[in-house]
């Protein structure tokens, strides 16, 4: 285990005195930031680059500082590489263990350039890769639900509006709704990704510098756009965090929606969905359980998100521009949000894999609650030459009357259905079977079987 020479810290010399221990614990974020080693890292080595493409340092000193560098990179994968709290932060253990490594040559590697400026140039690098992650997560929900939906193109279910039966459609149809969202998540992603593409490096503390820098240089090397355009802002800017809290907290309420549901659908009420047991718990006294813990642990992390992204709103208000030491808790509420969802969009993917649908009870629920009512409506005005309001009233009668004589509306006799509209046949009868109901929401989007089966070929091909 390499070993760090002395615990002294870099300002020393205008700090005399040696500071609380206390303090040195709670506000070391070391424990938190070392993940951004490679990161802190790879900006290091392009800065001491453009360093010496600019004539501020020697060629000897780049390569003896990239030397370092690097090894340093091998010892922390390596674990290798012992974190001291007392160097504060990621950058003050590279640094120091710098020194120990090549001496004094070490010095060069922070001219031009501030700790302010290091940790965003990080974590936007770090958001960046990390966002393709995420990304990558979203793809493969999307793939298991087109999966599932192949399966359940003709498995009728209950649509719901008020968690009250409202029209039949394909369980697929449901299904793929949840892929618009998640593509919608991904674009989400994908489009903040244009706020990270600003370079911060060279900004330095919150004034800029007076070494002649080029910060296109080390932009087109970390594979930026451009350079950001003021200083003070650069330092201050946390937007890209907020953006990055924002969008896990939609994605974490989407998959909390869809979690919610499949609670319902699998509680005895509604039986329309079983879970397979591998994604179930039992309980401690009552032998007959099988809870869907693990829907339960996806809802309830939303909120766990959402306060992340709320603490970051919280500290940004009100706090003047450039740096303070409020920032640095920014990692650690991005690291929190990001972990949490990666585990969530890993948790929903399993637990998808794992839903039986119920499609006999998805069917006899479909039967119930006059899920055609619309349907009839609709026949009214194609057949009869109604205005839709006046077949919806002629519906509505007809329910009553269902309703009040407990029949379906298909168990409706044709001289029933003469009493309220005389000019009803017997063709009306087509109206209430499920299946063309679904198959004539012919329209763009809707539910009918081709346009579902459409879809699901359209995203196959994309994902
Ligand atoms: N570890 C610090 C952070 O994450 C880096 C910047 C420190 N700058 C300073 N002036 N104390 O915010």
């Amino acid at each position: 285990m390499v070993k760090n020479k002395n615990n002294q810290a870099i300002w020393n010399t205008r700090i005399k005195k040696q500071i609380s221990s206390t303090f040195q614990k709670i506000g070391s974020s070391i424990n938190i930031d070392k993940r951004l080693f490679k990161e802190d890292i790879q900006g290091s080595i392009v800065h001491v680059e453009m360093l010496f493409k600019q004539k501020i340092i020697s060629f000897r000193v780049k390569n003896k500082i990239i030397y370092g560098l690097k090894k340093i990179q091998n010892e922390i994968i390596k674990k290798k590489f012992e974190f001291n709290m007392n160097y504060e932060d990621i950058h003050m253990n590279i640094e120091k263990r710098l020194f120990q490594i090549i001496g004094d040559d070490a010095g060069y590697i922070h001219t031009a350039r501030s700790r302010n400026d290091q940790i965003i140039t990080d974590l936007k690098i770090w958001m960046r890769s990390n966002t393709e992650k995420i990304s990558n997560n979203l793809d493969n929900i999307i793939k298991t639900i087109l999966k599932i939906s192949e399966k359940n193109i003709e498995t009728i279910m209950p649509g719901f509006t008020h968690l009250k039966n409202a029209q039949a459609i394909s369980f697929a149809h449901y299904l793929m709704a949840y892929v618009e969202i998640f593509l919608r998540d991904k674009k989400r992603f994908k489009n903040s990704l244009d706020n990270l593409n600003e370079n911060p490096l060279g900004v330095c503390a919150l004034s800029g510098t007076s070494f002649n820098i080029d910060r296109k240089y080390t932009t087109k090397k970390l594979g930026f756009k451009s350079p950001t355009n003021n200083s003070i802002d650069t330092i201050s800017d946390r937007d890209f965090v907020l953006d990055f809290l924002y969008n896990c907290s939609v994605c974490s309420m989407h998959i909390s929606r869809i979690a919610e549901e499949l609670i319902i659908w699998n509680s005895d009420g509604f039986n329309l969905i079983r879970l397979s047991d591998k994604v179930v718990t039992g309980s401690s006294i009552m032998p007959q359980k099988k809870n869907p813990d693990l829907l339960e642990y996806l809802r309830g992390k939303t909120g766990l998100v959402y306060g992340n992204l709320f603490s970051m709103l919280t500290i940004l208000k009100g706090l003047p521009l450039s740096y303070f030491k409020d920032l640095q808790d920014d990692k650690e509420i991005v690291f929190k949000a990001n972990d949490t969802l990666i585990n969530c969009l890993r948790i929903l993917n399993e637990t998808l894999i794992n839903v039986i649908p119920n499609k006999k009870k998805m069917y006899e629920l479909a039967n119930i609650g006059y899920l055609t009512a619309t349907d009839l409506a609709d026949y009214l005005v194609k057949n009869h030459s109604k205005s839709f309001r006046e077949a919806y009233q002629i519906t509505a009668q007809l329910v009553n009357f269902a309703e009040k004589n407990k029949k379906k509306l298909e168990d409706l006799s044709i001289q029933d259905l003469k009493k309220i509209e005389p000019k009803l046949t017997n063709d009306v009868l087509k109206v209430f079977d499920l299946k063309n109901s679904i198959n004539s929401k012919k329209s763009y989007g809707g539910t009918a079987f081709y346009n579902i089966k459409k879809m699901i070929l359209k995203y196959k091909k994309i994902i």
